[in-house]
């Protein structure tokens, strides 16, 4: 049994959301129990000990539930089931009962802009043009030679595919991924349904995929500059998340857990984004515009302003993200020249300094830990896991790949647990892991297989076995850091105060004893005022300055009692 190192889930942490560290699990990608080369529920199950030791609130757990697995798993055939690769839902909700008991809560991620083209509800609309479901989805004819639209898909290229009855069907992402119809009240009432069936199992949370895109107008306009955007945003999608978060609130108030929702909102524009963090809407929502800014002090401390502004004004709390399954992992973007991260601007294979990127994201670490609201980790990043930028095009399995010429699998990679080369006890014996046996990984009597998609050899010194205990390693970084940020008064305050340091610092305290800084200048610089430093990301010089690219947690006046 998990022994808890803090509070379990209960009345006593209520909003935990608010300034939780949510932990991402691509379960693809943590750790296979059965050999098959695929993460599953059983190597979750047996590594849960590294996500209690490295102190996570929460686990947002990316789509598990039966899936052709078009793409990843965000090809949804059934929401109240477990893919087979994954294991069972009696594993499932034996994982959500582990967890809370090592004081873990647990989000589950669901997908409402479309279903799998294996989902039943789609397969009735294929097979015959009366039957109901075919209006839970939006079928058009032609429009003469034509498609219905234009338009450019989220992956790239176009957003229809024929049936075999000559209708066009609408898909956003890939032909495997039909759009659902939200104007039809049986897609609403399904959703809520799913929503139900996941709280009854006892999770904490949803992830909403996709948030912004469920609505389209039924005219389908083209896309046009200067008018409403026919399926990004429109203004019915805002109902739905009042009705979910009815949901919630109707659990949160019944059962001894708070029950969050969490939004995927692309949206460059910010109020239009905070309008889904309204007090009846969602609870909270990814922070791309901090994931995607540059490596500059101007940029970053306006995102960062911008972002507490915003937040402030409808009440939610903000979040601070740096990766996830969709992006390039922050060592390798921090590495390049060009610092940023946008679809639109493929930067693959472009030069990329680890060393200095590996500073950067050590820093950055300490940046999302220490500002008012949640930070999400995502699977590897307390690793300092590299994005995987070699892997050979007959591998290579996202289906963005072959409509936009960038993978997302670099950033999919097993994780790297022990041992000296590959498979890294990714697949395989954890025999030198301590603590993280339970239940012990069920071993095939056949050779195992290779992990999905290839580990860089040279991560050998990056698993959780060659970390652990080396106080100079990105994971003790993080264990530090999220042990102090839970135990810091300071960093439970929802203000912060920034602290003239010169353009070229970003530097703020958290209440009076608290401060951080993070120096984006070329040259070492003097630390404020401190009683004694609590944390740094790399060492300080010779004469006590912070170098370049580093960052210092500071205690600003005596303890008491010290
Ligand atoms: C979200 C997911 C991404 C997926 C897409 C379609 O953006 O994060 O992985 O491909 O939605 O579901």
């Amino acid at each position: 049994m998990l022994v808890s190192t803090h509070d379990g889930p209960g009345k006593d942490a209520p909003g935990w959301w608010k300034s939780a560290v949510i932990y991402q699990v691509y379960p693809r990608s943590f750790a296979d129990s059965n050999g098959d080369g695929l993460g599953d529920i059983g190597g979750i199950r047996a590594r849960l000990g590294h996500l209690r030791d490295l102190g996570v609130d929460a686990i947002w757990m990316s789509p598990w539930y039966p899936s052709p697995m078009a793409d990843a798993g965000y090809d949804v055939a059934d929401f109240r089931d477990i893919d087979p690769v994954f294991g069972t839902l009696a594993e499932a909700e034996a994982l959500i009962e582990e967890a809370h008991a090592a004081g873990i809560r647990m989000i589950v991620d669901i997908v409402p802009n479309h279903v799998s083209s294996e989902h039943p509800w789609f397969r009735a609309a294929l097979a015959s043009p009366d039957a109901p479901e075919r209006d839970y989805f939006w079928f058009r004819p032609a429009k003469g030679e034509n498609m219905p639209t234009n338009w450019t898909g989220e992956f790239g290229g176009t957003t229809w595919t024929q049936a075999p009855d000559g209708d066009w069907y609408l898909h956003l992402f890939t032909p495997q991924q039909p759009d659902l119809n939200w104007d039809h009240p049986a897609v609403r009432a399904e959703f809520e349904s799913i929503l139900r069936f996941w709280f009854d199992r006892g999770v904490d949370g949803i992830r909403i995929d996709s948030a912004a895109l469920l609505f389209k107008d039924p005219a389908l306009p083209e896309v046009t500059d200067g008018v409403p955007h026919p399926f990004h945003d429109l203004d019915a999608v805002h109902d739905v998340y009042r009705s979910w978060r009815r949901v919630a609130d109707e659990y949160s108030a019944t059962t001894t857990r708070d029950r969050a929702l969490i939004g995927e909102v692309w949206m460059p524009d910010v109020e239009r984004f905070t309008n889904y963090l309204r007090p009846d809407e969602l609870h909270a929502a990814f922070n791309f515009d901090f994931l995607g800014c540059a490596w500059d002090p101007a940029l970053m401390r306006a995102c960062i302003d911008r972002t507490l502004e915003a937040h402030a004004a409808v009440g939610a709390p903000p979040t601070w993200v740096l990766s996830n399954h969709d992006v390039t992992r922050h060592v390798t973007r921090y590495g390049r020249a060009d610092t940023t991260f946008s679809f639109d601007n493929n930067l693959d294979r472009t030069p990329v300094d680890l060393e200095l990127g590996t500073r950067r994201a050590r820093a950055a670490a300490l940046l999302s830990l220490s500002l008012p609201g949640s930070a999400y980790v995502y699977q590897g990043e307390e690793l300092g896991l590299w994005e995987n930028e070699h892997i050979a095009e007959d591998r290579i399995q996202d289906p963005m790949y072959a409509r936009r010429g960038h993978t997302r699998d670099g950033c999919r990679v097993p994780l790297p647990w022990a041992e000296d080369e590959p498979p890294f006890a990714f697949t395989g014996s954890d025999h030198a892991l301590p603590e993280l046996a339970l239940p012990e990984l069920a071993l095939p009597e056949t050779a195992l297989a290779e992990p999905w998609l290839p580990q860089p050899r040279e991560w050998k010194d990056r698993t959780v076995q060659a970390q652990t205990g080396d106080p100079n390693s990105m994971l003790e970084l993080y264990r530090q850091a999220i042990r102090l940020r839970r135990a810091e008064p300071g960093l439970h305050a929802p203000e912060m105060t920034w602290l003239d340091h010169g353009p070229d610092v970003l530097a703020y305290t958290r209440g009076p004893d608290f401060a951080c800084v993070l120096n984006l200048s070329g040259a070492a610089v003097a630390l404020p005022d401190h009683v004694s430093p609590l944390l740094v990301s790399g060492p300080l010089d010779d004469g006590g300055l912070l170098p370049p690219d580093t960052a210092a947690w500071l205690r600003l006046q005596p303890t008491p009692g010290h």
